[in-house]
C-alpha cells in the first residue's frame, strides 16, 4: 500500500514541476501561451477537422480541481512521503495513509470519514486555573504541530488526483466566510451549499470558531446534511471526544462521530514546529 501511495506521489511531483514551468495564462500581451500547441484553448483540430482535447487538458483540469479545493498554498507540497512517521503519529499516519490507499472501498459506507483530535482538547487545558499546572499539562498532552493539516492535505492531493472533487477548508476561515454573507441569502446559500455538496470534505481546525448559537447551527446544518446523504467528510481538531462536543453542539458531534466511526484518532507529542 505504501509502494502505491509512493507511486502516486511521484506523479504529483512530476505534475507539480510542469505547474510550475507552464503558467496557466499568457505573460504577456505578445502572444505567449502556457501551451502552444492549442493556444490555451484546451482543442485542437486533426486532419480530418474534428476537434480533439489538447493533451495540455489534463494539467489545466488538474490544476483547477487544485485551485478550487481551498487546499492552503503552504500545504500543496504535502505528502504521505516526506511525513516522519514516529511511534506517536504511527496510528493517525496510518489511518489517512490506509483511507487514501482503500477510499473508493471506503466511500460507499456507512462511516467513511476520520476524525484527526486530541486526546485533552483545548477547551479542557484552557480551564486549568492553576497556571503552572496549565503549561505543564499543555506540555504534557500537546495536540499542535503533529501535522494533521499536512497529513489531510497529502489526502486531499491524493484524491485530487484520482479525479474526486475535494474541499479542504479551515474552521475560522469557513466560518468568518459564511458570516459574512448571512445578510446576503443567495451567497449565503451557494456558500453552505459548496461545503454541504463537496465530494470530499476535510475540516481543519474543527471547533476553532468563537461557539455561538449562530455558529452552531451552521455546523449543525451542514455534518447533518452530509451525514443523510452519506458524503465523506474528514476533520482535524485541537478538541478531545469530550470538548469538541461542546464546540459544535451535540447532535453535530454525534452524526460526526458515527460518520468517522472506526478511524477516530486521538494524538498527542511533540510539536513540530518546535523541533531542530
Ligand atoms: N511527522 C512529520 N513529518 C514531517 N513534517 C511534519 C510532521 N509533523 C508536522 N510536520 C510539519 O510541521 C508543520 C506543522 O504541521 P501541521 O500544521 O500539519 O500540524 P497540525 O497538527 O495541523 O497543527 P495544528 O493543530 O497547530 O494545526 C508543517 O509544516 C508540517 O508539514
Ligand atoms: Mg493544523
Ligand atoms: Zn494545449
Amino acid at each position: 500500500m505504501d509502494a502505491i501511495l509512493l507511486r502516486i506521489e511521484e506523479k504529483i511531483a512530476k505534475l507539480r514541476q510542469s505547474l510550475k514551468s507552464r503558467p496557466a495564462t499568457p505573460t504577456s500581451s505578445t502572444e505567449e501561451y502556457s501551451c502552444e500547441k492549442c493556444c490555451d484553448k484546451e482543442f485542437i483540430q486533426v486532419e480530418d477537422g474534428t476537434w480533439i482535447f489538447c493533451e495540455c487538458r489534463k494539467l489545466r483540469d488538474l490544476q483547477r480541481r487544485i485551485k478550487s479545493s481551498m487546499i492552503d498554498s503552504q500545504f500543496i507540497k504535502a505528502s504521505f512521503g516526506d511525513y516522519k512517521r514516529q511511534p506517536y503519529n504511527e496510528k493517525m499516519y496510518r489511518t489517512v495513509a490506509e483511507y487514501a490507499g482503500n477510499f473508493e472501498q471506503i466511500r460507499v459506507q456507512r462511516h467513511n470519514g476520520i476524525g484527526l483530535l486530541a486526546v485533552v482538547g483545548e477547551k479542557k487545558l484552557n480551564e486549568i486555573l492553576n497556571s503552572a499546572r496549565k503549561s505543564e499539562e499543555k506540555a504534557r498532552h500537546n495536540s499542535y504541530g503533529l501535522g494533521k493539516t499536512h497529513l489531510l492535505s497529502a489526502l486531499a492531493m491524493h484524491l485530487i488526483m484520482q479525479g474526486k472533487q475535494v474541499l479542504m477548508v479551515n474552521d475560522s476561515d469557513i466560518i468568518a466566510e459564511l458570516r459574512q454573507s448571512q445578510f446576503d441569502e443567495e451567497g449565503m446559500e451557494k456558500a453552505i451549499g459548496l461545503v454541504e455538496n463537496a465530494e470530499v470534505l476535510i475540516w481543519d481546525d474543527l471547533g476553532k470558531a468563537k461557539t455561538t448559537d449562530w455558529v452552531l447551527n451552521q455546523y449543525y446544518r451542514i455534518i447533518n446534511y452530509r451525514y443523510r446523504k452519506q458524503l465523506p467528510t474528514c476533520f482535524s481538531t485541537n478538541e478531545d471526544l469530550d470538548t469538541l462536543v461542546d464546540k459544535v453542539g451535540d447532535a453535530a458531534a454525534s452524526r460526526l462521530y458515527a460518520m468517522c466511526k472506526g478511524r477516530l484518532v486521538c494524538v498527542e507529542g511533540p510539536d513540530y514546529r518546535l523541533l531542530g
